[in-house]
C-alpha cells in the first residue's frame, strides 16, 4: 500500500488498445529501434496515472433526491427518512415508474461526469429496482451503457437494497423472491458478476444476509456487501466468512470483523464521501485496518441518497484528511486496489505492457497533488482504450 512504482521522464507506447511498453523517455528508441510512431501526445510537465477505478457507484435511478441532504442538515437522520418511506424506497418508486431511456440518458450523464474526474472503469449497482422486472430493467440499462459509455462498467445486483413498500409487512416474503426468483434469474441472464446486499439495522439482519448471499454463492455469483456502514452488525465478519471479494463501508466493523477480514484477505473499499456527505462525525477505521493487514481501494459510493459524489479526487482529499491515509495508499487504493476489487486487474489498473492503455494526463507536478488539490479538477486529458475521450 506505501509502495508506488514512479517513473522520472517517462513514456508510455500503445497501440489499438493495448499498453506495449512503459520506460523511461530516454530508452524508447532504444525499445524500438525500427519503429515509427503514428503520434505522439506531449505530457511534459504533467503527472500521468493509470486511469481511475471506482469499484462501487449506483448510477442507475430515475430522480435525484436533493430534498433529503437538505432535510438532513436540518437534523433528521439518514435511518429517520428511510423509515418514513423515503431513502431507497423513494428512489424504487421513481424508478418502477421511468422508462428504459430516461434511466440509460441519466447515466450518461453521470458518467460523462465521472469520466471528466478521471475514472475510466467502474462497478455500478442495480438496487433501485426492488422488483424482478425493474431489477432486470436496470442491469440492461448498466449492460447498454457499458456498451455505449467509455466507462468500462463492472455490473453487480443489488436487489437486496432494501425492503420495498409492498413487503415491509412480508419481509420473509423479499427473502423468498431474492432467493428463488431474482437470483436464479439474473444468474441465468448473466446480467451481473457481483451480488451484494445492504446488511445493516432496520435493513437485511445477519441471518436473512447469510441466506440470501449463500444463494447467490451458489448461483455462481462473487459477493460484494454493504457492510457496518451506520451500526456494527457483524457485516464485516460475514462477508469474511463467506468469502466476499469485498465489504464496504465498514465505519463501525468490529475488531472481530477486521481480524477475520485480513485473514480471508477480504478487500476493505471506503467510502469516505458517503460520511462526509451524511454529515456524519465517524469515519471507518481505515488506519486500524491497514496495520492489521487488510487490503485497501476507496469508491465513490456515488448514489442520489448518501453520496451523490462522481469524483474519486474528491473521496482521495476526504480520505487524506479524515482516514488518514497516505498519497501512495490513496493512489493505490483508487488504481490497482480499486482494479482487484472488481476483479480487472488483470486489465486495468496500473500502466504495465498488456494492460489497456487507460490512463490520465493530469496537471500536476507530483502525485501527491492529487488529494491537496481540492475540488480544482485537474484533469487534462483521459485515454480510455487508447482513444483520447476527454
Ligand atoms: O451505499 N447504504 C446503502 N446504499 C447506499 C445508499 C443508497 C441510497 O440512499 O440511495 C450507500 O450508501
Ligand atoms: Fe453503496
Amino acid at each position: 500500500m506505501s509502495h508506488l512504482e514512479l517513473i522520472e521522464q517517462g513514456a508510455l507506447v500503445f497501440e489499438g488498445e493495448t499498453i506495449k511498453w512503459v520506460g523511461r523517455e530516454a530508452d524508447v528508441s532504444t525499445a524500438f529501434p525500427k519503429a515509427r510512431f503514428e503520434e505522439i501526445i506531449d505530457a511534459n510537465g504533467m503527472l500521468v496515472t493509470p486511469g481511475l477505478v471506482d469499484p462501487h457507484t449506483h448510477p442507475v435511478f430515475a430522480a435525484t433526491r436533493e430534498d433529503e441532504f437538505y432535510m438532513r442538515n436540518a437534523g433528521k437522520t439518514y435511518m429517520e427518512i428511510a423509515e418514513a418511506g423515503g431513502g431507497i424506497r423513494n428512489s424504487a418508486r421513481r424508478l418502477r415508474q421511468a422508462d428504459e431511456g430516461t434511466l440509460y440518458n441519466n447515466g450518461i450523464r453521470f458518467l460523462n461526469r465521472m469520466l471528466k474526474s478521471g475514472t475510466t472503469t467502474a462497478e455500478a449497482k442495480s438496487g433501485y429496482g426492488l422488483s424482478t422486472e425493474s431489477e432486470v430493467k436496470s442491469l440492461e440499462v448498466i449492460q447498454r451503457l457499458d456498451k455505449n459509455h467509455p466507462i468500462d462498467l463492472v455490473p453487480t445486483f443489488l436487489g437486496a437494497h432494501e425492503f420495498p413498500d409492498e413487503y415491509r409487512s412480508d419481509r420473509e416474503g423479499y427473502v423468498r423472491l431474492l432467493i428463488e426468483e431474482m437470483i436464479p434469474l439474473v444468474a441465468k441472464r448473466n446480467l451481473a458478476k457481483y451480488c451484494d446486499i445492504f446488511t445493516e439495522a432496520g435493513v437485511f439482519d445477519i441471518d436473512q444476509s447469510r441466506r440470501i448471499m449463500s444463494a447467490a454463492k451458489q448461483n455462481g455469483f462473487e459477493l460484494k456487501f454493504h457492510a457496518d456502514e451506520l451500526k456494527s452488525v457483524g457485516g464485516a465478519k460475514l462477508a469474511a466468512e463467506l468469502g466476499a471479494v469485498s465489504a464496504d463501508h465498514l465505519v463501525y466493523a468490529s475488531d472481530n470483523g477486521i481480524a477475520a477480514m485480513a485473514k480471508a484477505k477480504t478487500i476493505a473499499v471506503f467510502l469516505p464521501s458517503t460520511t462526509f456527505f451524511l454529515g456524519h462525525k465517524e469515519y471507518a477505521p481505515a488506519r486500524k485496518m491497514l496495520t492489521a493487514g487488510v487490503p485497501v481501494a476507496l469508491a465513490t459510493d456515488f448514489n442520489p441518497g448518501s453520496s451523490c459524489n462522481t469524483s474519486l479526487q474528491a473521496t482521495m482529499t476526504i480520505a487524506a484528511i479524515y482516514l488518514k491515509m497516505t498519497p501512495e495508499e490513496i493512489l493505490n487504493a483508487v488504481t490497482y486496489n480499486s482494479a482487484c476489487a472488481i476483479g480487472m486487474q488483470e486489465k486495468v489498473g496500473s500502466l504495465q505492457t498488456g494492460k489497456l492503455a487507460d490512463f490520465v494526463l493530469w496537471d500536476a507536478e507530483n502525485y501527491k497533488q492529487l488529494p491537496y488539490f481540492f475540488a480544482q479538477n485537474p484533469v487534462t486529458s483521459v485515454f480510455k482504450r487508447g482513444q483520447k475521450v476527454v
